[in-house]
């Protein structure tokens, strides 16, 4: 027996029967009783807007699974940029396929000299990091003007390996020139974490390795980050992409999404938060104000998690590895604190709120030396991959435009006063 609702509008009496298919009803449906009658649905809590075969999520199960492959597997078992052909191929690839994949790739790194000389260099000279990559991100549609040709598969393909490849690149130049230091080159020998490192931290050494142990921690990060079905970033690229913009205006907005402390620049708040709340003691305190309603507790809570997110979890893992070489950050004692009273504390515990995936990732990266302005650049990296999983997915699909209805609450026609008589 399929699975359907019945529904009647007490003014005509007219009934419909509307199908339940994949746990959703179609809008196109309930029209047809309500012509005219829109959703209120600001913040779309219960509206999907498109449908998706790239990740699944089960926000009070805790699972998140790319292409059917659990996190937690990917996370051990892969790498970042087999879980980024992965989400955008479908499969994973066999060894032919990413040994060509991871060519493209690498010889993808470089960016145009005059991005670097004329572009970049012309910021401010503290301009904040992610401001650079949003508008680097940009400007490359200008320097490559093959990407309007959405259509054709061929030059999707090169635009996609182009960001991919050069959003590291972009990245590493963008810190470099927020603390005065020289363009470091991408270097070809080096993997895809491995070569971001060299970029980011490489000083007159004649090449850079990075600890096997911190490049793993980072492929580890960028592999929970690759994508997390429609945020707040996935949907603002989906939405630029159903006007047909080239995907690297798509990608710019995405990144613009992602700056926002909501959503990519949470993990800067809770480093933020932990400096604040500055010793173990303070905890219960702090606490104490977040329920008085003083602020949120950076870090907790979650749309769609309403257990614990399991990427937090394999962060929280990840975490012990990289502090056994950097050291520990000094601010996990206090994140732990805070994280065992909340989760003792019926104020977090009845509405749900529990560790995300930023509650960890901003201890890792400062330990690893990253400052507090990269760390939404660090997540606008591998989460790249997803976005173009979905802009790609968003044409093969040839989804209409974006474009919801409002409720109007504003004034009824009034008369225009000349500005002398107001
Ligand atoms: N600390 C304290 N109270 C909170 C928090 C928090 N972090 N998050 C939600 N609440 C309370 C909120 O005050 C509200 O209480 P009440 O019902 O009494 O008014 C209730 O929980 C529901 O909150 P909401 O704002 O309606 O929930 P939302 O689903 O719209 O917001 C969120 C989700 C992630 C924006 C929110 O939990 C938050 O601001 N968290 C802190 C920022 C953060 O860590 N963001 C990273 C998200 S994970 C990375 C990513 O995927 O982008």
């Amino acid at each position: 027996m399929p699975e359907s609702i019945t529904i009647t509008d007490n003014r005509t009496g007219n009934q419909l029967e509307i199908p339940i298919a994949h746990g959703g009803v179609a809008a196109s449906e309930w029209q047809k009783l309500l012509p005219g009658i829109w959703f209120y649905d600001p913040g779309f809590t219960a509206t999907a807007a498109c449908e998706s075969t790239i990740t699944y999520l089960d926000g009070d199960a805790g699972i998140l699974r790319y292409r059917g492959y659990p996190i937690e597997v990917l996370a051990e078992r892969s790498t970042y940029l087999e879980v980024a052909y992965l989400l955008l191929h479908g499969e994973l690839p066999t060894a032919a396929e990413f040994d060509a994949w991871r060519h493209e790739i690498t010889y993808h790194t470089y960016i145009h000299e005059n991005v670097r000389k004329r572009f970049l260099e012309g910021f401010h000279y503290d301009a904040h990091p992610m401001g650079m990559l949003v508008s680097a991100v940009a400007a490359l549609s200008t320097f490559y003007l093959d990407a309007k040709d959405i259509f054709d598969a061929e030059s999707r393909r090169r635009q996609i390996i182009r960001l991919i490849a050069k959003m590291p690149t972009l990245a590493a130049a963008a810190h470099r020139f927020s603390v005065g230091m020289p363009f470091v080159y991408p270097d070809n020998s080096l993997d895809f974490c491995a070569n971001f490192l060299s970029m980011m931290w490489k000083v007159a050494e004649p090449r850079f390795d990075a600890n096997p142990t911190l490049a793993r921690a980072l492929d580890i990060l960028f592999i929970l980050h690759a994508d997390h079905e429609q945020n707040c970033s996935t949907t603002a690229m989906r939405v630029v992409g159903s006007s047909h913009a080239d995907p690297y205006s798509c990608c710019a907005a995405a990144c613009a999404a992602l700056y926002g402390p909501r959503h990519g620049g949470a993990n800067e708040a809770v480093i933020r938060m932990l400096t604040e709340i500055g010793s173990f003691e303070n905890v219960p305190a702090f606490v104490e104000s977040v329920k008085q309603g003083h602020g949120r507790l950076q870090g907790f809570g979650h749309r769609v998690y309403k257990s614990y997110d399991p990427r937090a979890k394999i962060i929280k893992r990840t975490a012990e590895e990289v502090f056994s070489i950097t050291g520990k950050n000094p601010l996990l004692d206090i994140a732990l604190k805070l994280e065992e009273i909340a989760l003792q504390d019926e104020y977090f515990t009845s509405r749900r709120l529990y560790p995300n995936v930023d509650f960890y990732s901003g201890l890792i990266y400062q330990a690893m030396g990253f400052p507090l302005e990269m760390f939404p650049v660090l997540f606008a990296i591998p989460r790249t991959a997803g976005w173009l999983a979905h802009w790609q997915e968003l044409l093969d699909q040839d989804a209409k435009i974006s474009r919801p209805r409002q409720l109007y609450i504003g004034t009824e026609p009034r008369d225009y006063v000349p500005i002398g008589q107001r």
